[in-house]
């Protein structure tokens, strides 16, 4: 974990100062509307549906027990008793009354969390593989890189407000675990030929109305460089990013616009001007940030388990489990964990305030007291020795957290739709209860293997429909909802966007359409493939012709 130090930890206090008396004067009348939106944003405050909803930085994904458990007082103090996790390592409060969002505000700064940059147009949450520091992929630690960019961005007073908001990605592993290539920054972490470390840098990727894969333009870029070459990046932006339609704000628009080559040649011209300036990383400002990040007091543990072995092949449940939610760890004798929040019949990525404290206890047990939030919405522990995997697996099946469902069809990234969100042209959630239901066969989703199904409730895309294998659109056909879906997308290191299968399609029949898709899969596939590269191989036409076929 990061620890915060006296100065994170003083402008987080007087963040929350400032904030309070900011509501209080709206609540007296003393703001306008339009006066409390920039300040409200900037705290994370949106006005909902329903009510206003309140989102929470967890940077890259890192959450200790304590700020579990804060989590979940505040969920059962000020809201309705759950939480939601977003698809970019947030956390999410659906019921928050205005006046009580001071008070929320200052428990987080308690544990060292906060609501700042999670919304508005600035640099926002900056986000990461769960499973970084402990990957067995992995060419180097992002975490610290990660944190850098976070306090270079925090307040940043020059991207404070942008055209739109903007999100950076970190990967380091050979897996894209963060859909790096569908952020506005998206950062890999490369070794050049001399094995110094540095970036990839690529641009201008984005889901939303306009969906774009983002384009590399730097191939290295040495990490010293991290912070000038961002700062380069962003002043284009900011000069040159349209300002007059919020629909053609984005970055991806201004490279598209551009073109990639007379983009970069910009970034290069302004980077030229403050290369070597004061923000140029020493290897002590490196050291010094990777300091703040506790290392766990692993053991020296043989690489295999008897045990475990013995438990795997005596319990075909837990071995379902273990193939399913377990992944290889960096460090002998150690297991990276992932907890299903996605059972049948609970919208995704929601987990009520006593699964988040026995989530807390369980990490304190058999993970160094820490968690990590994945952007597929579920919740990690990274670090679990393999002769603990067989009573921490009967303990998240007490808690509801053992769906052995990881990267399946029912692991379903679902935005929160119709239930909660104003913008919405259709409801999310429910059809993922119902495909969920549909296939609640576990010997078949097992069948079916590794397969992304992605809901959003509208264009926006913050269900990331169009990087999902199977991506699903919620439509308003005049004033009903409808449903679009899509298939293709993926959101690895070969990303590819979706593409529509066809006229789109009743809720109740949504569930039939994916089941027909998966005909078609199965009887096409070679033994290795997964969904994606069985469509990638034979295109989009049998999938549309077996989906729109008339009955007969
Ligand atoms: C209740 C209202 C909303 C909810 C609950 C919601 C939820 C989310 C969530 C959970 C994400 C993942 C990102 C994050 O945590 O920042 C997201 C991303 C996104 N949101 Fe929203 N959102 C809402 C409103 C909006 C609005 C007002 C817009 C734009 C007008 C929008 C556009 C997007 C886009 C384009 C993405 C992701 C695609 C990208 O990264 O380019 N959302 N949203
Ligand atoms: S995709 Fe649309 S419906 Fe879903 S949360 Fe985003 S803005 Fe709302």
């Amino acid at each position: 974990m990061y620890i915060y130090d006296q100065y994170d930890q003083t402008i987080v206090d007087e963040r929350v100062i400032q904030f309070r008396e900011q509501t209080q004067r709206y609540l007296a009348g003393e703001l306008a509307d339009a006066e409390f939106l920039p300040l409200r944003l900037q705290n994370g405050l949106y006005i909902q549906r329903f009510a206003p909803m309140l989102r929470v930085a967890i940077p890259y994904g890192m959450v200790s027990s304590n700020q579990l458990r804060k989590l979940a007082e505040i969920a059962r103090k000020y809201d309705k008793g759950y939480v939601h996790f977003s698809t970019r390592q947030n956390v999410q409060y659906n019921w928050p009354q205005l006046e009580q969002v001071p008070d929320i505000l200052a428990e987080l700064a308690t544990v060292q969390m906060h609501a700042i940059q999670t919304s508005g147009n600035c640099i926002r949450n900056t986000t990461t593989d769960q499973f970084a520091g402990v990957a067995a992929d992995e060419i180097v630690d992002p975490r610290p890189y990660c944190e850098i960019i976070r306090q270079w961005s925090t307040f940043h007073p020059e991207f404070a407000f942008l055209p739109r908001k903007f999100k950076i990605a970190v990967n380091a592993a050979k897996k894209d675990r963060a859909a790096t290539l569908v952020h506005d920054i998206g950062l890999y972490l490369v070794k050049n030929k001399t094995g110094e470390i540095g970036f990839k840098v690529i641009v201008g990727g984005g889901l939303g109305r306009t969906p774009l894969i983002g384009t590399v333009i730097r191939e290295f870029l040495p990490e010293k460089h991290l912070l000038s070459y961002l700062d380069a990046v962003l002043r284009v932006y900011n000069r040159y990013g349209r300002r007059d339609n919020k629909y053609k704000a984005r970055i991806k628009i201004l490279v598209k616009a551009l073109g990639t080559e007379l983009f970069t040649q910009k970034v290069e011209v302004e980077w030229e001007q403050i290369k070597d300036g004061a923000t140029t990383l020493t290897q002590e400002e490196i050291n010094r940030v990777t300091d703040h990040f506790s290392v766990p007091a692993y053991e020296a543990l043989p690489a295999t388990s008897d045990q475990l072995a013995q438990q795997l092949a005596d319990d075909p449940n837990f071995n379902h489990w273990y193939q399913q939610n377990v992944n290889a760890h960096k460090v002998s004798g150690y297991s990276i964990v992932t907890f299903s929040l996605k059972p049948t019949g609970v919208a995704p990525g929601d987990v009520t305030d006593k699964q988040l404290e026995a989530a807390a206890d369980l990490a304190d047990q058999y993970s160094f007291g820490e968690a990590r939030v994945s952007h597929q919405q579920n919740l990690v522990l990274a670090d679990v020795k393999q002769d603990d995997l067989y009573p921490l697996w009967q303990a998240a099946i007490q808690h509801g957290f053992a769906t052995p469902n990881i990267g399946l069809l029912t692991d379903i990234i679902c935005c929160p739709g119709g239930d909660f969100c104003a913008l919405a042209n259709a409801k999310s959630i429910p059809i993922a209860e119902a495909i969920q239901n549909r296939f609640d066969d576990l010997d078949y989703l097992h069948d079916i293997g590794e397969l992304d199904l992605n809901i959003s409730g509208c264009m926006n895309a913050c269900g990331h429909h169009h990087v999902g294998h199977i991506g699903i659109l919620g439509v308003d056909k005049k004033g009903e909802e409808f449903y679009q879906v899509q298939v293709g997308g993926n959101a690895g290191s070969d990303a590819s966007l979706g593409k529509i299968l066809g006229p789109s399609f009743a809720k109740e029949d949504v569930p039939e359409v994916i089941s027909k898709l998966l005909t078609v899969y199965v009887s096409q596939r070679t033994p290795e493939e997964r969904f994606i590269d069985t469509y990638r191989r034979i295109g989009i036409k049998p999938f549309k012709e077996q989906v729109y076929a008339k009955a007969h």
